[in-house]
């Protein structure tokens, strides 16, 4: 099985390129300057010479904020580059392992009610900001190619790892000197770890699995309580003062209800990590490799 990973350097990206080091799998990966997935040529190029098996594809315009202003180039990165993805691949054989977000649903606290357990995989779309219009645009990209292709659709929430820039690292940090830290405390989700997520594509992909899947932790929680576990697990004494969303004006909106669903992935025979648990092995990992 030869797999091809893009987006090599970033945060999800150095995960899968860590993991199937360790796991001396068949693989070739590509940071954003040695492919650019918006370059239609250069990317059905490389997959006709390459002829992955699988092709992962963790390049994506990520900048939430920013996407706000910088629109077009979110639409180029998430909408075009999984088109220029999917139909090199489908030429060539090759399945697409695509990556998209909570975002792309309303997250609207009433939808706590309708979805207490979170968003099911079929639930409509709904977004409310650039980026995750942009991200739905590349999900409806490969929906619309159907089963002319094959492509594993997994949606994440919270992404958390050791490579990269996210919530944790950021906590991580500025409890280095900051005795307080406000956090938002009425935006719940959970934490998609990248260790995990890597795991359990892994085993979706051996059991032959297509189409659309939620990966994350089992629980909600608000981002105050998550940043209230980071300092308890690692010892440190920084408080979190948890505030309101009007507290914290952010350029682009977040949603207040961001959880996913992990029953379908269940029912497909893995079992969700706990947040918790996911949490402590994360920390773990940045305590053994001192990622900064
Ligand atoms: N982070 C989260 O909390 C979160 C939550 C939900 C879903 N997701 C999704 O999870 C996936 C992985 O996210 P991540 O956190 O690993 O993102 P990331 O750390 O920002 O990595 C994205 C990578 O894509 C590369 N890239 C950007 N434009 C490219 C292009 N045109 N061609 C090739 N590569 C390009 C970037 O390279 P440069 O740095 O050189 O631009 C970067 O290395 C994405 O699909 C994201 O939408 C993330």
């Amino acid at each position: 099985m030869k797999f091809l990973i893009t987006g090599a350097n970033g945060q999800l990206g150095s995960e899968w390129v860590s993991r199937l080091t360790d796991l001396r799998s068949d693989f070739i990966s590509y940071s954003s300057d040695r492919l650019d997935i918006t370059d239609r040529t250069q990317v059905q190029e490389l997959i006709t010479a390459e002829k992955p098996d699988i092709v992962i594809n963790c390049a994506a315009y990520t900048n939430v904020d920013r996407a706000e202003t910088e629109t077009e180039k979110a639409f180029l990165v998430n909408e075009h580059g999984v088109r220029n993805l999917i139909n090199a691949c489908k030429e060539n054989g090759s399945k697409l392992v695509h990556f998209s977000t909570d975002y792309v649903f309303a997250g609207d606290v009433t939808d706590r009610v309708r979805f207490p357990e979170g968003y099911p995989e079929s639930a409509n779309s709904d977004t409310i900001n650039a980026y995750g219009s942009s991200k739905r645009a590349g999900e409806l990209i490969l929906e619309e190619a159907g089963r002319d292709a094959d492509w594993l659709l997994i949606r994440v929430s919270w992404l958390s790892g050791r490579y990269g820039s996210n919530f944790v690292k950021t906590m991580l940090r500025m409890s280095q000197d900051k005795k307080e830290i406000s956090v938002v405390m009425d935006q719940t989700g959970s934490p998609t770890f990248t260790f995990d997520l890597v795991d359990k594509t892994l085993a979706l992909l051996e059991k032959g699995c297509s189409g659309t899947f939620h990966i994350t932790s089992k629980g909600e929680i608000s981002w105050a309580q998550f940043a209230e576990e980071i300092f308890k697990i690692s010892g440190s004494e920084t408080k979190v003062v948890p505030i309101p969303s009007e507290q914290y004006v952010t350029t682009a909106k977040r949603p207040s209800f961001s959880l996913l669903s992990t029953d379908k992935i269940q029912k497909n025979g893995l079992e969700p990590i706990h947040w918790k648990a996911g949490l402590e092995q994360l920390l773990k990992q940045l305590k053994a490799f001192r990622v900064e």
